[in-house]
């Protein structure tokens, strides 16, 4: 082997992570950021926060916990009165009859969901995801060298669920990934809907990544915890976070749910990954679970009000919008821009300096269209609408 060769072969990445990819919503981060940095103002619409500040109590209960010296390392798989919490709150509003060795703590509801694909797919395994989907996710899968299936969402919805996840299971088929409310779409699946996908995976022998990061964000129908009917608790890995519910998103904070075997893979992963969750946030995180229903509803109506506004608007201008039913996103088509959600989310930008996120980053289920965030003030939707007005 000759000097260069040697070198190539040296100084690579592993194999891995050939086929990982970074997102494309850093990109779109960076020209926001350049566009201020300019003096320009813009339309915020790209983000994935609450629009409101972590509760005080939360802040509070940190700067406590930081006092009292609570400051050393914790149990790996999080402190007991937090996990003690948890399964109240996941026996109480998710309906999972849970115990406190079936729940971790993790980094974030990344974290959790990274873990439960770590230890779930091998090299080879597909694994079926409804599309358009979060972006991390199909990166997340492949990192483990397994292979993501894209299922359509709305065709699924319109044709059956059942028959398009027969058409794209394969012997190889080891899991579904099953988001609801869905990031981006705002899709809420039913229970009816959620009955079908679990009893395909037990009828396939599947287990199923739940991701329920958005499930205090239901405007129309319910939330039902997939792990919550029958035959379903043993083979689901249910994945949670502080990040929306609380705005907690840099705290780095959540939970995921899971029996054996698939535990004892999720506490390995947890403890070579990172050891944890800082101490304090976990203590903090405990009195976020103690604020009350009615601030969640509270919060609830806020998020409804924007929504209405903001469909309603894009309505109007012509940027045909289903009117969704959680999360925080609308997800109108723009094909009347361009049939190339990138070029018209360039031109969203360029012109009206509105940042949205193109669709097709969420994969290319997601073409035609792009992703407003209305998890922003009331002023900042109508400022942003009548930035759209010029268009017409
Ligand atoms: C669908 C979905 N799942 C999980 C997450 C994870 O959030 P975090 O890592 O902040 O908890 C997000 C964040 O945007 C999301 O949109």
């Amino acid at each position: 082997m000759g000097a260069t060769s040697a070198r190539a072969g040296t100084f690579r990445i592993a194999k891995r992570l050939d086929e990982v990819g970074f997102s494309d919503i850093v990109v779109i981060r960076n020209k926001v950021m350049e566009l201020r940095a300019a003096g320009q103002t813009v339309h915020a619409f790209h983000g994935g926060e609450p629009f409101f500040e972590t509760p005080e109590v939360i802040k509070q209960a940190l700067f406590t916990a930081a006092e009292e010296n609570k400051t050393r390392y914790a149990p790996s798989s999080g402190i007991a009165p937090l996990r003690t919490a948890l399964v109240e709150k996941l026996r109480e509003r998710n309906r999972m009859p849970v115990t406190a060795d079936q729940v971790i703590v993790t980094v974030g509801g990344a974290h959790a969901l990274y873990c439960a694909f770590q230890a779930v797919l091998d090299p080879g395994s597909d694994c079926l995801l409804f599309s358009p989907y979060w972006t991390p996710i199909a990166d997340m899968i492949r990192g483990t060298q397994a292979r993501p299936v894209f299922v359509p969402t709305a065709a699924a919805r319109r044709s059956g669920i059942t028959a398009t996840l027969e058409q794209l299971t394969t012997p190889e088929t080891r899991a579904i990934y099953y988001n609801t409310p869905q990031n981006p779409s705002g899709v809420v699946f039913t229970r009816a809907e959620a009955e079908e996908v679990a009893d395909f995976a037990k009828r396939h022998d599947l287990v199923v990544i739940s991701d329920e990061a958005y499930e205090d964000l239901v405007y129309d129908g319910e939330h039902v915890s997939i792990a919550s009917l029958p035959g379903m608790a043993e083979r689901t890995i249910s994945t949670y976070t502080f990040s929306k519910s609380y705005a907690m998103t840099g705290w780095r904070i959540g939970y995921a749910v899971a029996q054996e075997p698939f535990m004892t893979a999720m506490r390995k992963l947890v403890l070579y990954s990172t050891n944890g969750v800082a101490t304090m946030v976990q203590w903090a995180a405990l009195d976020a679970l103690q604020l009350t229903a009615e601030l969640r509803q509270k919060r609830l109506a806020e998020y409804r009000e924007r929504r209405d506004v903001l469909v309603n608007g894009l309505n109007e201008i012509g940027f045909q919008c289903e009117l969704p039913a959680g999360a925080f996103y609308a997800f109108p088509s723009v094909v009347k821009l361009s049939g190339d959600s990138r070029k018209a989310a360039a031109l969203l930008l360029d012109k009206l300096h509105v940042a949205t996120i193109p669709g097709a980053v969420f994969g290319s289920q997601g073409e035609g269209h792009v992703r407003f965030s209305y998890s922003t003030s009331m002023a900042a939707i109508q400022q942003g609408l009548d930035a759209l007005r010029r268009l017409t």
